[in-house]
């Protein structure tokens, strides 16, 4: 029988689930799979090589945001910050990032790949987003790139007129192009699908204001701006593709690309950033 990973179960593990061994995650029983298809924490904890080559999209976020917030020389939070693609890319700007994240196996990933890359400006917090052991304004920059936000928390962290940052898909868009192939099957985790047209690589990119004092409960130094846009992630091959988007969301979505022939999915992106207010 599937594994069904509750928080009660993780806590337990205390987030120290060992990771397999590289490319294990493409040996699996498709129609009962562990973890199974959208256990995205698990996946990333158990399989974090899997998660990293799926993460193309963070790339994508971070080539964004650098257009718009300049990093140079600030201290940052990565909350959330997982196999570390939008860690590398915010320690190559920034003056220190912290990372944090509460699984062991994804903040080993991580700390492997900054190592490498000779950045030595990152401190790893094994902590979860609603109790960072960081004092109040901290950072001049709090970030969350497809990963649940406390917002009071990443309030009390940065510092006033500091930058809060969360980046991930637009509504109805969660699994990218695949979104309505998906959605009948998933409907408890896919409650909306956009229409097609917003994965055309040529749809215009958008950024608003949004009028209002706060967000979430924060209060803002100026109004929140969102930004979308849409990416194109190409996995190489069909069959890479397959492999790492079949593995995350099913037989559905392998039949898709297969059926197309298709090494890629588009996104619509979002990006939705203020400077707050103390
Ligand atoms: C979808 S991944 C995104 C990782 C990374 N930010 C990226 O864009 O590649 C979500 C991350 O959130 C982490 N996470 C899960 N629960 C969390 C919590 N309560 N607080 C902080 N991070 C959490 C997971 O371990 C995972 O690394």
């Amino acid at each position: 029988m599937t594994q069904t990973i509750t928080n009660e179960y993780l806590a337990q593990t205390g987030y120290l689930i060992e990771p397999a061994p590289v490319d294990e995650w493409r040996h699996f029983d498709e129609n009962d799979p562990v973890p199974a298809y959208f256990q995205f924490d698990w996946f990333s904890s158990r399989h974090p090589d899997l998660y990293h080559k799926f993460a193309l999209s963070t790339e994508a976020l971070m080539d964004d945001l650098e257009q718009i917030v300049d990093l140079t020389g600030r201290i940052v939070a990565d909350i959330g910050a997982g196999t570390g693609r939008g860690t590398l890319r915010l320690a190559r700007k920034a003056r220190h990032v912290f990372a944090i994240d509460p699984f062991k196996s994804v903040l080993d990933f991580n700390r492997r790949l900054t190592e490498r890359a000779g950045l030595t400006n990152v401190t790893y917090q094994r902590e979860p987003c609603a109790q960072i052991s960081l004092p109040d304004n901290a950072v001049d920059v709090a970030i969350s790139s497809w990963a649940v936000l406390d917002y009071a928390e990443a309030y009390r962290i940065t510092t006033p007129g500091g930058y809060l940052i969360f980046m991930g898909s637009c509504p109805g868009t969660l699994c990218g192009e695949l979104t309505a192939t998906l959605a009948p099957e998933y409907p408890t985790i896919i409650d909306s699908v956009a229409s097609a047209e917003v994965y055309d690589p040529a749809y215009p990119t958008t950024e608003v204001e949004v009028a209002g004092g706060t967000w979430n409960g924060v209060p803002l130094a100026a109004p929140l701006r969102v930004r979308d846009f849409t990416f194109v992630g190409d996995y190489g091959t069909v069959d890479e593709a397959v492999a790492v988007l079949g593995r995350f969301y099913g037989p559905k979505a392998k039949k898709y690309l297969q059926e197309r022939a298709q090494s890629s999915i588009s996104w619509r992106l979002r990006i939705e950033y203020c400077r707050i207010a103390k």
